[in-house]
Parts: structure tokens; sequence; C-alpha cells
């Protein structure tokens, strides 16, 4: 099996296994084999402290849209925190850019009348949808409407309603969650949950008549909201079949269930359009945005609320004297400036089309991978895109966990000068929007050697 110990003797390496708790690590294998100590950033690249320069084809977590060295946003930053570092959205105050910053969203968003909440977090913003779906129904005289709908393996984050939300097991195993109150459906992956001859179209409506099924099980009464990713992320960039959300969608209307879109990855351009419920042929009552929308550089996100759930929320406001949430980040002034100014470049390079024009390069590049012996199926949309690892091609099976197939490719990669990242034995890929095509063409070059060194470290030749 393949191993990395580059890391193990520097002096951060070792300051960071002394004291750093880290975020969805092993943290008992850190300590042996430490972390990856990324020094610097440039363009589509970062280097670590041993000089070694990488292509992000992650954008880090889904969100460095713009690359490791963009000068705007560094100067958006820098300018804001001269004018005004730091002000709230408490009790009627605002500061400018954050005002402008909700205008920009709520126009580009595609939702009638749409109001912006903002937090720092996309966990947050999922939160954020969940509080206002249970004060919209309290609020028209259904408290007992509390219940949401989620998908197995859909990532909705790491709070407590984040990781209630999520359908992945190790969310959950540490903490005994998932709270009461969700819904679990079928992930919507014909690859892998179609039946044997079921077409994609039957499996769509099987689906569909399951949720429906569901939905009359629990009673309509109980269900406050349904929540998905467009295409599923951190399950492995999964994209449900056409015609699926709309179908869910008439659903939902039926039986006053609020619709809520996790946009996290896929909003502001990644997918080619702005966000992935254009792709997927919907309009939700909410979405949660965050990531791209500041391009990674700083932390903020939002819950873009439609105006008839608005309109609910402001006349309950009055009644209350006063919409009881929110954080003391929420609109902060640096991080609304650098979303300001990433959005303008994202218009100027010509998104969502520019990403529609470089996804269909990054899909062309992949698809010979079909052909590769371990990979299973190549998906996604745009600058989005997912790759399934199996021992065996014609009857999908996956390989032994102990083998941890994803991981080695993960690993692999890394030695080839790429940085992608593994959720079990599916492998992603989101590079920054400014990736061109060479770049991409190198990307999946270095891909490639990944999965043939692999491949050969089992024991086989491609
Ligand atoms: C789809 C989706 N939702 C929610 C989150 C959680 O965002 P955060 O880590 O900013 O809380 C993520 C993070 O990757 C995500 O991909």
């Amino acid at each position: 099996m393949l191993t990395l110990t580059r890391s193990e003797s520097s002096a951060t390496g070792q300051i960071d296994r002394r004291f750093h708790l880290h975020s969805q690590t092993n943290l008992h294998r850190h300590q042996q084999q430490g972390p990856l100590v990324i020094a610097r950033g440039d363009g589509i690249y970062v280097i670590d402290e041993q000089g070694q320069e990488y292509i992000e084809g992650m954008s880090g977590l889904w969100c460095a849209s713009l690359g490791f060295s963009n000068q705007r946003l560094v100067e958006a930053a820098h300018h804001q925190f001269n004018v005004l570092p730091y002000y709230h959205t408490f009790n009627h105050r605002v500061s400018e850019v954050t005002a402008r910053l909700a205008e920009r969203v709520a126009v580009l968003s595609d939702m009638p009348e749409a109001k912006v909440f903002f937090a720092c977090s996309g966990s947050e913003a999922n939160d954020s949808m969940v509080k206002m779906a249970w004060a919209y129904h309290r609020a028209r005289g259904n408290p007992q409407k509390r219940k949401v709908i989620a998908h197995q393996k859909g990532f909705h984050g790491s709070t407590v309603m984040g990781a209630t939300l999520s359908g992945l097991p190790n969310m959950h195993a540490a903490f005994g969650l998932p709270l009461d109150g969700v819904i679990r459906i079928e992930c919507p992956h014909h690859y892998r949950n179609g039946l044997p001859e079921e077409s994609e179209v039957e499996f769509r409506d099987r689906l569909i008549a399951d949720l429906q099924r569901r939905i009359e099980s629990e009673g309509a009464e109980n269900i406050a909201a349904f929540i998905s990713e467009p295409i599923m992320g951190a399950g492995g960039v999964i994209v449900p079949p056409t015609g699926y959300f709309a179908a869910v969608q008439a659903l939902l209307k039926r039986h006053d269930i609020l619709m809520l879109s996790d946009e996290i990855i896929c909003g502001f351009g990644r997918t080619g359009r702005w966000f992935g419920h254009q792709n997927m042929g919907f309009t939700p009552d909410m979405k949660a945005c965050a990531k791209s929308l500041s391009a990674g550089y700083q932390p903020i996100s939002c819950a873009v609320v439609s105006g008839s759930v608005y309109e609910v929320l402001e006349l309950q406001s009055q009644q209350l004297n006063g919409f009881g949430h929110g954080f003391t980040y929420s609109g902060h002034p640096v991080a609304a400036a650098v979303a300001l100014e990433a959005l303008d470049i994202y218009q100027e390079m010509g998104l969502p089309a520019h990403n529609l024009g470089m996804g269909k390069v990054l899909h062309e590049a992949l698809s010979p991978l079909l052909e590769h012996p371990l990979i299973g199926e190549v998906r996604g949309i745009g600058l989005l895109a997912g790759l399934e690892l199996v021992a065996d091609k014609n009857t999908r099976a996956f390989f032994p966990a102990s083998l941890a197939i994803g991981a080695q490719v993960e690993l692999a990669a890394r030695k080839q000068g790429l940085i992608v990242r593994n959720m079990g034995d599916s492998i992603a890929l989101a590079p920054p929007f400014i990736i061109t095509p060479e770049q991409i063409q190198a990307m999946v070059e270095r891909l490639t050697a990944a999965l043939n060194d692999v491949y050969q470290s089992i024991g086989q030749r491609p």
C-alpha cells in the first residue's frame, strides 16, 4: 500500500500534531502521519512546505473558485478592513457592503422577491433554513410541522442540525446522532441504487412513489421541509435522474412542505448555471449558499428566502416583536466586500456560461477513464465531477473496505502533484473556475497516472 510521510519531521507538523484538533480527520492516524502543510498558493496550484506543487483539483473544499492568489479579492478585503472592519446586523444595523451584497445575491437568485440572511458557514445557513421552515409553519398555525426529509448520502454540515440532516453514517457514529425528526430517503443514484434492468426513468418514478408513500405514512401535517443538494457532493458527486426534483417539488407543493436547496457546493456557477436548482429544473422556497460566494477567501454563507416565506416571517416577527435568530458575524463587512468582488469577477469572466464550456472540456477529458479497469462510472455537471472505483465493472462490485482503494487513489494523486478528494470509493474533482483547458488536461493526466499506479500496486497492470 502507498504511504506518505512527507511532513512528519517538519516543525509545523510537530506543532500541529501536538496542539491542533483537526476537522474531519482520523485523529489517531494524524498522530502517526502528521499533516500535509500547505505553505502558499498560486492560481490553481498550492505548494507545500517542501516546495512540492499540486494542482488543487478540489478548490480546497469545493470553494476556492478563483484559485489561491487572486489579488482583487485581497485588495477588496484590505480596503474594507480600512473602511469598516466589523459591524453587525442585529437590531436594524447594517454596513453598506452587506446591504449591497444582499441585493446582488437576491437579484441573481432566480427566486421571487427574495431576501438574503447571512451567516458564516454552510452548516449555519442550513440550520437557519430549518429554523425558518419551522417558524414559517408555526406562524401559519401548524406548529407540529417539524420533520425534515433528507437523502441518504446527502451532506448538510457538521452542526447538530447539519449533521442530523446528513445521510452519512460517519457524521453520526461518535455523537449519537441523528436527532429525531429526519425522514431519510433513498439516495437518487441510479448507478448504485437502480434495480437490475431498471431504467433511469423507472428508477426516478419508483423513488417518487416511495416518497409519496413516506409522506403519507409520516403524515404531511408533521413535515416541515425537504432538503437536498441539487448534486450531492460529499456523497460522491451524485447527479439525480432528469426530472427527479421537478416531480419532488410537485409532491411537496401538494402537501405544504417547503423545498430547501443546499447550494453550498453548486451555487454561484460551479454547475454551469448560477445555481444547481436551475440545472435540475426546480425553484426552491429557500436555498443555502456559501463556498463560491466568497471564492472561499472569507467565511460567509447565506440563506436566500423566497418572498412568500419571508412575508410570513415578517408578520410573525411583528407579533413576537423580533426575529430571534442571527449571528455575531452575520453579514460581516469584510466577508461581504470580498463576496461582492468575487461576484464582479464571476460576471466579468462570463459565468455561468464560462463554466459550462470548461465543464464540457473537463467531462470530455475524463470520459476515456470510463475504459480504465478501476472506474465504473464518471459523472457530474460543469466543473464538478465524480468517478466511482469498482472492483468489477460488470457487477459494479465494491473493493473490500480494507483495501481503502479511494484513499489509495487520493494518495497516489498527491504523489503525481494533484489534490483530489476521495469519499469512500468515489473520487471528486471540483477545480477552480480559472482553470484553463491545458490545465484540465494536465489534471486528468495526473489522475490517470495515479489510477495506473494504484492498479499496479494492487497487483494488476492497466
Ligand atoms: C453541500 C454542503 N452543505 C453544507 C456544508 C457545510 O458547510 P460548512 O462546512 O461551511 O459548515 C458543506 C461543506 O462541504 C457542503 O458541501
